[in-house]
């Protein structure tokens, strides 16, 4: 029997659950008595930077001359490497194999829609032919644009680029490097000068905003704390009125950009978009030799988490210094493609509506009378109550490869003599042990509104609460 009905009465639970959101950054909790679903969600842009709702799950890219001796990204800073020797890695810079449509072939594969790479990383070696300084991939081996070959690819395949550009910089000698943290101490050849190093950052910037077509993100990284200055994005938004840009750069910007975290996290919904990042690599976001890897499920629910809630996801891949991708990396893109292709229908075109329940198990997604169920913690068995529903649904069905899934509307038997006892819709028989690694997604139908999924009803009476199944309509 796939549908059963043990008992159709339940005391009222309203959907008044306590809401909390939360910005971008810093937690706000604020509780709305809602007496029906209303869900805070950030504000769309209202214009062509909207597509960032649209594309949700992207590709981050860390490459850089790190990559050559599968050294950290921050190699040069947190192993002391005199700047005069971490230069030599540019000539060596001669990526052969780098094939931006392999790359974007891979992405595709994974699900994700956009891609954003390091032009510059905090080494301060430019992937782009940049006049403002030698140090270049144009006069390296390679002597090619990276940035533009990309940007080629991407315009063709209608696949929007964003574009990481470190504020810090190791290698200009106007950059204060003054020991803070994600910086070199002072070094013997500096004349630290910011507004100097500022003019050649917004050289750099104009650089990348005018020479390679439409840019759909400008992803700042490393601002030296408390400098503002909203004239650089202004420029970027008059160069680029499609660019969405993070907050770490010299204003607010326009999204958040929670890193690596998903569990310190636990608010329902977001006040500001949001883009989490995260690395396929544990320890480090370049290509680094020996790197840890994440678990898929790990992944998953960490993805699951953030799409769920409205916010976007940037999952990154560090490349090889041949210009492909690891083969651990690629395999890992693969698995995510594997899980997200038939799950995304739950994250994309959806609202969030997590507190339509008050189980934390799981989060909820919805579109029209649809409700997903996203299994995303680790379930002690293999059911989930989804009080205070306590509506059946027209049908339920496992997204991830689309067989039923058993529900019912029941009473907790540690309890059911007890006056006044509601009874909540459960999912039953989850396949949990075959899918312990994975994200499973149910998805219920129902005849009316989400709404009105958690009907006000009888107290049980002191009723024995015994039913013969079918027999209770
Ligand atoms: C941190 C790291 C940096 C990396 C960035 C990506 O800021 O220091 O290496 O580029 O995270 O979010």
């Amino acid at each position: 029997m796939k549908r059963r009905t043990f008992l159709q009465v339940a005391a009222g639970a309203s959907l008044a659950v306590g809401l909390k959101s939360v910005g971008a950054g810093s937690a706000r909790a604020e509780s709305a008595n809602t007496g029906g679903l209303t869900v805070k969600r950030p504000p769309r842009f209202g214009d062509g930077r909207d597509w960032f709702f649209e594309k949700r799950f992207g590709l981050f890219i860390h490459w850089g001359l790190y990559s050559i001796p599968g050294w950290h990204e921050q190699h040069q800073w947190r192993g002391r490497i005199p700047r005069s020797e971490y230069v030599k890695l540019a000539d060596h810079w001669n990526p052969v194999h780098f094939d931006p449509d392999r790359w974007l072939d891979v992405m595709e594969e994974a699900g994700m829609k956009y891609i954003t790479i390091t032009a510059k990383h905090h080494d301060g070696f430019c992937l782009w032919d940049t006049e403002y300084t030698d140090y270049n991939t144009m006069n390296a081996p390679y002597g090619k644009d990276v940035i533009g070959m990309l940007a080629e690819a991407c315009h063709r395949r209608n696949v929007p680029l964003c574009l990481y550009y470190s504020i810090v910089d190791w290698h200009n000698p106007h950059y204060p490097n003054e020991g803070r943290s994600h910086e070199l101490p002072p070094q013997p050849q500096d004349s630290p000068d910011w507004s100097k190093y500022l003019e050649f950052l917004k050289g750099q910037v104009r650089e990348l905003c005018t020479n390679y077509g439409e840019i759909h993100g400008f992803w700042w990284d490393m601002n030296r704390p408390g400098y503002e200055d909203p004239s650089i994005n202004d420029m970027i938004r008059e160069l680029q009125p499609k660019a969405v840009i993070n907050n770490r750069g010299f204003d607010d910007g326009d999204y958040g950009t929670p890193e690596r975290d998903f569990h310190a996290d636990e608010s329902l919904s977001f006040v500001k978009p949001v883009e989490a990042c995260q690395s396929v690599g544990i320890q480090s976001w370049g290509y680094r030799k020996e790197e840890d890897f994440y678990t898929d499920r790990h992944l998953m629910r960490s993805i699951d988490r953030y799409l769920a809630r409205d916010a976007n996801y940037l999952l990154n891949v560090g490349p090889k210094p041949d210009g492909t991708f690891p083969e651990e990396s690629v395999a890992i893109l693969k698995r995510i493609g594997a899980w997200y292709h038939p799950v995304k229908e739950s994250f994309l075109d959806v609202k969030p509506v997590s507190p339509l329940t008050d189980n934390r198990d799981v989060m909820l997604t919805s579109r029209g009378r649809t409700l997903y169920v996203h299994l995303n913690q680790d379930l002690r068995g293999n059911f989930v109550q989804l009080n205070p529903i306590n509506v059946e649904p027209v049908s339920a069905k496992l997204v991830n490869d689309g067989r039923d899934i058993d529900y019912v509307v029941r009473f907790g038997p540690w309890s059911h003599r007890a006056e006044g006892q509601p009874a909540y819709l459960n999912l039953i028989n989850l396949p949990m042990n075959e899918m312990c690694n994975t994200v499973p997604v149910v998805k219920l139908e129902f005849d009316r509104s989400l709404t009105d999924l958690a009907q006000p009803s009888s107290p049980m009476d002191g009723d024995s609460g015994f039913r013969i199944p079918g027999n209770d309509a």
